[in-house]
């Protein structure tokens, strides 16, 4: 496992700590729909502030590509963690300059303050040495939380750790410890479920996983394109004709590997996108021309169940089907519900990541039994792909 300081490690006492949290959380009518992000910040924020430290925390929100974009500004972030923590929560309205220097210079021991969006500035994903000194100048401390941004090498989560004294705060480490335990050398055989609409986007996991576990259950929208590759007509399925040839060469590159890759056997159809869509099992070979899949049906999911019980090990990110729309959950809800009782019966150990995996087990009722569920999608990916993790790297003694 990797060789980074703590918060145990430092002095915070009188000090001003910079502490780069991962708020990127999503927002409807203006407020965080899911705030699992900000409340697994609080135990770092209330640690150090006990501790008599003044808490800058710097964080972005969506891509606003260095401008400032009102639509993402942090401040209904500032105010649900002030409602999170407790207390009052600052709010400086750049990350830098005037007003960032005015809301720091305020602060007292113990208390907190919240800086505008990171990537409001072209430096910060630039990973700009000139901004992560503007940054560094505010603080005496940089503690990073944010693990779930750690495969980015950005201005503050990168550049900035070799400018302060640095360490991880209490969720990056949390989360180290955790995949570092279940999957550092985890116990075979391995499962991986990967799922989520499309294999574009994961290529390079399902490339790299495919040399490390012993099968790849493939879910949602991209299992489509798979059966396409194998010659089943997907119908107006979710599907990246384009991609077939890359699906293939993954079989034939897992089959090389020893991993198996599985994919449904029978799939749940219905003609539109819509919750409680009029809608049939059919086997992959007899999906209709004018009709979509939304869901792996009872076959599906009676195989992917006893697969899980012979595994020991599972990674798990990406639904099977539309889970958010009735009644296209049952694969998810069902394969979910069946790792939790693997998990909680002690014979699996299941690690999930991605936001919208977490939405998907906590809906099935699942996710409290899950050995740990990560706060990271992206950069849950990256780990488990053994890529070194730019954020990490620059914490390591
Ligand atoms: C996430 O939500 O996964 C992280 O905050 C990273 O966001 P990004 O993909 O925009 O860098």
């Amino acid at each position: 496992m990797s060789k980074f300081k703590t918060i145990d490690d430092l002095d915070v006492s009188g000090k001003r700590v910079l502490l780069r949290a991962d708020l990127n959380v999503p927002m409807q009518d203006g407020k965080p729909s899911d705030t699992t992000r900000i409340d697994r910040t609080v135990p770092t924020i209330n640690e150090l502030t006990k501790r008599g430290a003044k808490v800058i925390i710097l964080t972005h929100f969506g891509r606003p590509n260095g401008q400032v974009v009102p639509d993402l500004t942090l401040k209904p972030v500032a105010v649900a963690m002030a409602s999170a923590l407790g207390r009052d929560v600052a709010f400086a309205t750049d990350t830098i300059g005037d007003s960032a220097n005015a809301v720091v210079g305020a602060m007292k021991d113990g208390d907190v303050a919240m800086l505008e969006n990171v990537r409001f500035h072209a430096g910060e994903t630039a990973n700009d040495d000139a901004f992560a000194s503007s940054l560094a100048a505010l603080g005496d401390i940089f503690v990073n939380d944010a693990f779930s941004t750690a495969h980015r090498a950005h201005a503050s989560t990168e550049a900035l750790a070799r400018k302060l004294p640095a360490a991880a705060g209490r969720l990056m480490q949390a989360e180290l410890e955790a995949l570092g335990a279940a999957l550092g050398t985890p116990v075979k055989p391995v499962a991986a479920v990967v799922g989520g609409a499309k294999v574009s986007t994961k290529m390079e996991v399902l490339g790299n996983l495919s040399k490390k576990v012993d099968m790849i259950i493939i879910g949602g929208g991209m299992a489509n394109t798979f059966l396409y590759a194998q010659g089943h007509d997907v119908g107006i399925s979710l599907c990246e004709k384009d991609m077939a040839e890359e699906a293939k060469k993954i079989i034939a590159s897992a089959a090389e590997n020893g991993c198996e890759i599985v994919l449904p056997v029978d799939v749940v159809v219905a003609s539109e996108f819509a919750a409680n869509a009029e809608n049939e099992t059919v086997s992959i070979d007899a999906i209709p021309s004018d009709k979509m899949a939304l869901d792996i049906g009872p076959a599906s999911i009676a195989d992917v169940e006893k697969r899980l019980a012979s595994c020991k090990t599972l990674v798990w990110n990406g639904p099977f089907g539309a889970f958010e729309i009735e009644p296209f959950d049952v694969g998810t809800n069902s394969a979910a519900q069946a790792a939790a009782r693997l998990t909680k019966a002690g014979s699996l150990t299941s690690v999930a990541g991605g936001g919208d995996t977490v939405a998907a087990l906590i809906q099935a009722g699942a996710a409290d039994d899950f050995s740990y569920i990560s706060t990271a999608g992206g950069a849950f990916l990256e780990w488990i792909e053994g890529k070194t993790l730019p954020g990490v790297a620059a914490l390591e003694d």
